[in-house]
């Protein structure tokens, strides 16, 4: 029986998951990782990190479960970093991360470019790659002269892993160079920035091979002839996971930072939405994102503020209620969809007396989740729908929260059973569709364990507070 495994180089730790191929889950490992923050803005990790996190993972695999007869893996990794190598592959420096800002001042400069809008479908944010390496054009420009390739952080480990310079549709799609329409690199949007395509990696689909594990670790890891694949970004990966690739599908995720993910058939761009808008892992697949840069992460601050842990803060709010008069915007550190803001940050609007941690708290959830239905609002635009959505992520233990936000919302929520069903497992089934030739019939979704539906006694509340919301983003936008 053929065996697929699946690494996710995420920003705080790699998983490496082990499938069968009915695609259940034999072993997995996790490896913590670190950011360094030299600078106010800036985050980054070192590329080695990222080898030695892959070797323990994959030796400790072996060591769960036995791995004879894996046939293919598949890749998945944190988006928009941009890790520059020289032309013995060595990084020439850490690599920046999409959560890096220090090139905001680059990214507006290129978003003012007609051209960068039109042909990616996206706003350039400052997250995204191309900023990044303008910044060290004109920062560090000795550095810039040495880049031989340019690569995503999932395709820095690929290139160790098999050797090539590959990278696949959703990552590149972030980076701002990608012709997301045409699936393929822009040669004039690489001109812009004093590059060219011999310093950009060869393009697959995510579901197709991009190379062998090289000879001498297929020996030292008893893995021969294994198959890798293209793969995805996390969030592409962490959609074929949950099984979200045919049009119409979507999935929420309610972690560090909130997504609002909607799969799609066509390619449907319209940036000035701020929706971000990649191409999927499977070939003639798009989708379409809205990100809020805090959804968890503003709960966890209100915990370091109060003192109460998450679930204390949550526990004890009882039934869904009406939202109160108090306000949250929960932009601690500014907004992408629907501002593409990265100055504005959170506030509280309408303390009374009254006031405590509790009504803190559920001000808190609500503006979350009125976040979310800014970015429900944001697909809309674009003529994206959603009516339903899979719920994933450290929030969705809350069902306070999750109430809150299927009524924000107005849509429903299903819980998948428990189990893996993250990018890890997406990228073992982007592996077992590149050593296979199966297609994406094999990305089904979970089994729903419940689902939660709007309070319609409470939608129009809601609605008539989100209203309130937005009025209050507007008239503080600038201050
Ligand atoms: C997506 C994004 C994040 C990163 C890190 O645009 O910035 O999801 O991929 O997880």
């Amino acid at each position: 029986m053929s065996k697929y495994i699946g690494l996710d180089l995420g920003t705080s730790s790699l998983k490496a998951i082990l499938i069968d191929e009915d695609q259940t889950v034999l072993a997995e490992h996790t490896v913590p990782l670190s950011v360094q923050r030299p600078h106010d803005g800036w985050s980054e990790q070192d590329a080695a990190s990222w080898e030695s996190a892959a070797s323990d993972a994959l030796q400790a695999l072996r060591q769960k479960n036995d791995c004879s007869g894996v046939a293919g893996m598949g890749l998945a990794g944190h988006m928009h970093g941009a890790t520059l190598i020289d032309d013995a592959d060595s990084p020439l420096r850490p690599c920046m991360l999409w959560n890096d800002t220090r090139s905001a001042r680059q990214a507006a400069a290129m978003d003012a470019d007609p051209r960068f809008r039109e042909i990616t479908g996206n706003i350039v944010f400052p997250g995204f790659t191309a900023p990044k390496v303008d910044w060290v054009r004109e920062n560090e420009p000795e550095t810039f002269d040495k880049i031989a390739k340019v690569l995503l952080p999932k395709d820095y480990l690929r290139m160790y892993l098999t050797g090539e310079h590959v990278s696949e549709m959703s990552d590149a799609a972030g980076t701002a160079w990608l012709d997301t329409g045409a699936r393929d690199w822009s040669d004039d949007l690489l001109a812009a920035c004093h590059l060219s395509r011999d310093r950009m990696p060869r393009l697959v689909e995510g579901s197709q091979m991009s190379g062998h594990l090289r000879d001498k670790l297929a020996v030292q890891w008893d893995l021969p002839g294994m198959v890798v694949a293209g793969g995805a970004g996390d969030n592409a990966a962490a959609a074929i996971g949950a099984g979200v690739v045919r049009d119409g599908t979507a999935f929420l995720s309610l972690g560090t930072s909130g997504v609002l993910f909607a799969a799609n058939d066509g390619y449907r761009p319209d940036p000035a939405t701020a929706v971000h808008t990649f191409c999927h892992a499977v070939p003639g697949t798009w989708h379409q994102m809205g990100v809020i840069l805090a959804a968890t992460d503003a709960l966890q601050w209100l915990s370091r503020l109060t003192g109460k842990s998450a679930a204390e803060l949550t526990g004890d709010l009882g039934d869904l209620r009406a939202p109160g008069r108090t306000l949250f915007l929960p932009y601690l550190g500014g907004e992408r969809t629907p501002h593409n803001d990265a100055a504005m940050r959170g506030q509280f609007l309408h303390l009374d007396h009254a006031t405590d941690a509790r009504e803190a708290a559920r001000a808190v959830l609500e503006g979350v989740a009125f976040a979310f239905a800014d970015s429900r609002d944001a697909l809309a635009a674009t003529g994206t729908t959603i009516e339903r959505a899979l719920a994933m992520g450290g929030g969705t233990k809350s069902d306070y929260w999750l109430r809150t936000i299927a009524t924000a919302l107005n849509i429903t929520l299903d819980l998948p059973e428990a189990g893996d069903y993250g990018a890890a497992l997406g990228a073992a089934r982007l592996g077992m569709m590149a050593a296979t030739g199966a297609g994406m019939e094999i990305a089904s979704q979970p089994p729903i364990a419940r689902s939660v539906a709007p309070d319609t006694a409470l939608v129009a509340a809601f609605a008539d507070q989100h209203e309130r919301y937005r009025a209050a983003y507007s008239l503080l936008k600038d201050h």
